[in-house]
C-alpha cells in the first residue's frame, strides 16, 4: 500500500555503522511510495558508499555543498525547501552538537539550519556518549528547539557496550515516519494535562514537595501529541524537556497549578491530572528564612484544594482521567476515586518496591472506567502512555459519540 505516496523525505546520514540500516530505510520508504533524497557527510561515505542509497532511492546522492554538478546553485535551499521531512539517522554525537550549536560547515547540517520544515533525528553513538551530560545537554535543548527524537534503542552495540545509544531499527524509523504524517485519534481534541511535583514554600528557601519526576505525564503529553491532540501541558518543576508540540505553563506551588488549570479546563475535551499534587501546603509560609531557634518546630498544614476533583464537577466539564498512586489495595483505592472525585477512567499503579511509578523510566497501570478496566504490562513509561492514550482515545471517543 503506498502509504506515504507523495510525501518528501529528505534523509540525512551522518557517520556511524548504524548507516547500513539507513539504506533498509530507504527501501521500505520508497516502496511506500514516498519520494527519498539522501544527504550524506563526508564521515558517513567512510561507512556506506553513496551508490547504495542512489541505487535504492533513485536519484544522486547529495555530499557536497560546493558541488559544481549541483541541480542549481541554490541546491541546499531547494532542498530544504523541497521536503515534507527532514530525518537525520543515523545522528552521531557530533552532529547533534553541532545541530544544536547551530553550525553550517557541511550540506546536512546546512540543510537543517535552512529547513523550515519538520527535523527528526535518529541519535546512534556509543552508550557513554550518549550518557555524557555535553549529549545530554545538547538533546535537551534540540527538543525545545522542536527538533523531534527518535530513540536511541537500546542494547547490545556495535563495540562490545551494552546500553541505550543503538539506532532505532529501520522498521520502527518507517513506523514513526508514518505516524508523523498519519491522521491521528485525537484531531482537533484539546487536551490538558498536568505532571510533576508541586513545591509548597515553607519559606523563601525551603519547600515541601514528593518525588514525582514528571516522566509518565511528559510521556502522556508526547503521546497525546502523535494522537493530533492540541495539548497543554501545566507542569510542576521537573528536569525534562517539553515534547515538541506541546504548550508547556509552568508552575511550582498547588495553588498555582489549580489557577493555570482553572483558567483552561472549560475549553478543554479532556483532561488528565498525572501530576503528584501536593495534599497539604504550609498555612503560612514564612517572609524569611526560618532560623533555627529550638531543638524542634511545628508546621502548620492545611489541605490544597482538589484540582481534579474540581474539574469534574464542573458544568462543562471535560473527560476527566485521574491517577491513583498507591502502595496497598491499588484496586479499592482507585475505584474509590472514580467514584468520589466523579471520573471518566483512572489509572492506577503500585508504587514502591520496584514496581515502577515515581523516578523510574519504566511503569504498569491498571486502568479502570464505570464498567471495564484493562491491564497495561510494564514497559517503558512512553510504551505504557502510548498504550493509555490510546485508551482514552477509545474511551473518548464512546463517551462522546
Ligand atoms: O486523592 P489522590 O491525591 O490520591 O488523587 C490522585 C489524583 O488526583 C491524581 O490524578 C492527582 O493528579 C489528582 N489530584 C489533584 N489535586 C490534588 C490532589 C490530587 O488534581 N490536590
Amino acid at each position: 500500500m503506498q502509504t506515504l505516496g507523495n510525501k518528501k523525505i529528505l534523509l540525512g546520514i551522518t557517520g556511524g555503522i548504524a548507516a547500513y540500516k539507513s539504506a533498509e530505510l530507504v527501501r521500505l520508504l520508497v516502496k511506500a511510495g514516498a519520494e527519498v533524497r539522501v544527504v550524506m557527510t563526508p564521515s558517513a561515505q567512510e561507512f556506506v558508499q553513496p551508490l547504495t542509497y542512489q541505487a535504492l532511492s533513485g536519484h544522486r546522492v547529495y555530499l557536497d555543498l560546493f558541488d559544481a554538478e549541483a541541480d542549481s546553485a541554490m541546491d541546499h535551499i531547494e532542498l530544504a525547501r523541497w521536503c515534507d521531512l527532514l530525518l537525520v539517522a543515523p545522528a552521531t554525537a557530533d552532529f547533534l552538537g553541532k545541530l544544536n550549536a547551530g553550525y553550517a560547515d557541511n550540506l546536512l547540517l546546512t540543510l537543517c539550519l535552512a529547513s523550515k520544515q519538520p527535523v527528526a533525528v535518529a541519535p546512534a553513538m556509543n552508550q557513554q556518549m550518549f550518557a555524557n551530560p555535553s549529549t545530554r545537554e545538547h538533546i535537551k535543548q534540540l527538543a525545545a528547539k522542536r527538533v523531534m527524537l527518535w530513540g536511541p534503542a537500546e542494547g547490545e552495540q556495535a563495540c562490545g557496550d551494552v546500553g541505550p545509544g543503538r539506532m532505532l531499527e529501520a522498521q520502527q524509523l518507517f513506523d514513526n515516519i508514518r505516524q508523523h504524517f498519519s491522521p491521528g485519534r485525537l484531531d482537533g481534541v484539546k487536551l490538558l494535562l498536568t505532571a510533576g511535583p508541586t513545591r509548597e514554600a515553607i519559606d523563601p528557601v525551603r519547600y515541601i514537595s514528593n518525588r514525582s519526576s514528571g516522566k509518565m505525564g511528559y510521556a502522556i503529553a508526547e503521546a497525546a501529541v502523535r494522537q493530533g491532540a492540541g495539548v497543554t501541558l501545566v507542569s510542576g518543576p521537573v528536569s525534562l524537556a517539553p515534547p515538541q508540540g506541546v504548550e508547556l505553563v509552568n508552575v511550582e506551588s498547588a495553588q498555582q497549578m489549580y489557577d493555570a488549570v482553572m483558567q483552561r479546563a472549560g475549553e478543554s475535551d479532556i483532561f488528565i491530572a498525572c501530576a503528584a499534587v501536593s495534599d497539604y501546603r504550609v498555612d503560612q509560609a514564612a517572609q524569611q528564612k526560618i532560623k533555627k531557634s529550638s531543638d524542634s518546630m511545628s508546621l502548620q498544614l492545611v489541605l490544597n484544594a482538589d484540582i481534579l476533583a474540581t474539574v469534574s464537577a464542573l458544568d462543562q466539564r471535560p473527560f476527566c482521567v485521574g491517577f491513583a498512586a498507591e502502595t496497598q489495595d491499588v484496586e479499592k483505592y482507585a475505584l474509590g476515586k472514580l467514584e468520589r472525585k466523579n471520573l471518566d477512567m483512572i489509572a492506577a499503579n503500585q508504587v514502591g518496591d520496584g514496581n515502577g511509578g515515581f523516578e523510574v523510566d519504566f511503569n504498569q497501570l491498571e486502568v479502570f472506567w464505570h464498567g471495564g478496566r484493562h491491564a497495561i504490562g510494564q514497559a517503558s513509561k512512553s510504551e505504557v502512555a502510548k498504550q493509555l492514550i490510546d485508551l482514552i482515545a477509545e474511551r473518548y471517543t464512546c463517551a462522546s459519540s
